[in-house]
């Protein structure tokens, strides 16, 4: 039976394999199991030991696994964002770690540190939101200080070379904003914050609409703000774990997906909320040439055309630069 479900598995890890791994994941659970149990046994134990247990090997089939088939299916990467026209990126805290911020789940991550239910959650503002607007203060004068880094710039620039593009970003950060390609930045309708922005205050009163962006506010905000309109307290305009996304945003995003996209490019997140995983296998699984750029391997990767496990300031560039020199005009 195992033997049987092997040769069936072949094409598991062929190049073309987004539509048929969905399938697997979501109709072989067990079969799943054993691939995913190979994958975390290959990381931990010795080679030879695990040779022998192995389950399933794909380099013994020949579709991947070699250094060339690496160089193979990288060259095939850039050609499929040179030749294509329609992109998606998603984004999360691992692209603006190379400015200098800290992630949330990573080594010095903020929720290594604290308890998000006590920092980012509608709740925790409700109960104590001095220490709540606190902690966003002190990320906001963070990112003031911070500047987009290189693989900020290089999603600009990939952004000018496609005919449709779409970033969505879980970062609350403005360095997509901030960043610029030629003196060009990405344009509102080009970028979408999915967890919402850290520099928006807005009127906690559900009466009251006020909002203002406190960008160039500095320190007077160190202390909770008031509306002044109706005296309420301010709060952060961010997603909560406890709230929704906001639902044009995910309407856009649906529309977006509706008709197929070419890549779709996934950088620096854990993919940990299944909204994200769900648009990005939803963009794979209708044809997209799925790329996810981060050192270190996610819920997403296997679905993966190519992982590349590197940092994004540092690949990034190469890739789209490579993309862009490949043909002029090249990306339609
Ligand atoms: N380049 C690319 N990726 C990197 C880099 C780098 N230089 N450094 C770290 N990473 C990767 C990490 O390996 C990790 O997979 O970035 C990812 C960061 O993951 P998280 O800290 O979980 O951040 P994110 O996925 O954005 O979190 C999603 O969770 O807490 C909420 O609202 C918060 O928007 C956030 C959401």
């Amino acid at each position: 039976m195992r033997a049987c479900y092997r040769y069936w598995l072949t094409f598991y890890f062929h190049p073309h394999r987004n539509a048929f791994r969905a399938y697997v994941d979501w109709f072989f659970p067990t079969v799943s199991a054993w691939l995913q149990r190979d994958e975390e046994k290959a990381a931990t134990w010795p080679a030879r030991t695990f040779r022998r247990q192995r389950f399933f090997d794909p380099s013994e089939f020949g579709w991947i696994g070699s250094e060339k088939d690496k160089r193979v299916q990288l060259r095939r990467a850039i050609q499929s964002i040179q030749e294509k026209t329609r992109v998606m990126v998603v984004t999360g805290a691992g692209i603006s770690a190379e400015s200098g911020l800290p992630t949330f789940r990573g080594k010095e991550g903020y929720w290594r540190k604290w308890n998000p239910r006590r920092l980012a959650t509608l709740e925790a503002f409700q109960r104590t939101p001095e220490i709540v607007w606190q902690f966003y203060y002190e990320r906001r004068q963070q990112i003031r200080q911070s500047e987009p880094n290189a693989a900020h710039v290089a999603i600009v620039q990939l952004a000018l070379n496609c005919a449709e593009f779409l970033l969505v970003t879980q970062n609350v950060d403005d360095l997509h904003d901030r960043a610029e390609y030629q003196g060009q930045r990405l344009s509102n309708g080009q970028i979408i914050h999915i967890h919402g922005k850290i520099f928006v205050s807005r009127c906690t009163n559900p009466n009251c609409d006020f909002k203002r962006n406190d960008r160039n506010a500095g320190d007077v905000e160190a202390e909770l703000p008031r509306c002044p309109r109706c005296n309420w307290n301010l709060r952060p305009g961010v997603v909560w774990f406890d709230e929704d996304n906001d639902h044009n945003d995910e309407e856009r995003i649906e529309k977006f997906l509706t008709k197929p996209c070419d890549v779709v490019l996934v950088i620096g997140t854990t993919a940990t909320f299944d909204y994200i995983r769900r648009w990005v296998l939803t963009a794979a699984v209708k044809g997209a040439w799925f790329i996810e750029i981060n050192p270190d391997k996610t819920r997403l990767s296997r679905f993966a055309h190519h992982v590349i496990h590197r940092r994004a300031a540092r690949v990034l560039p190469q890739l789209v630069n490579e993309a862009v020199e490949l043909g002029p005009g090249s990306f339609g």
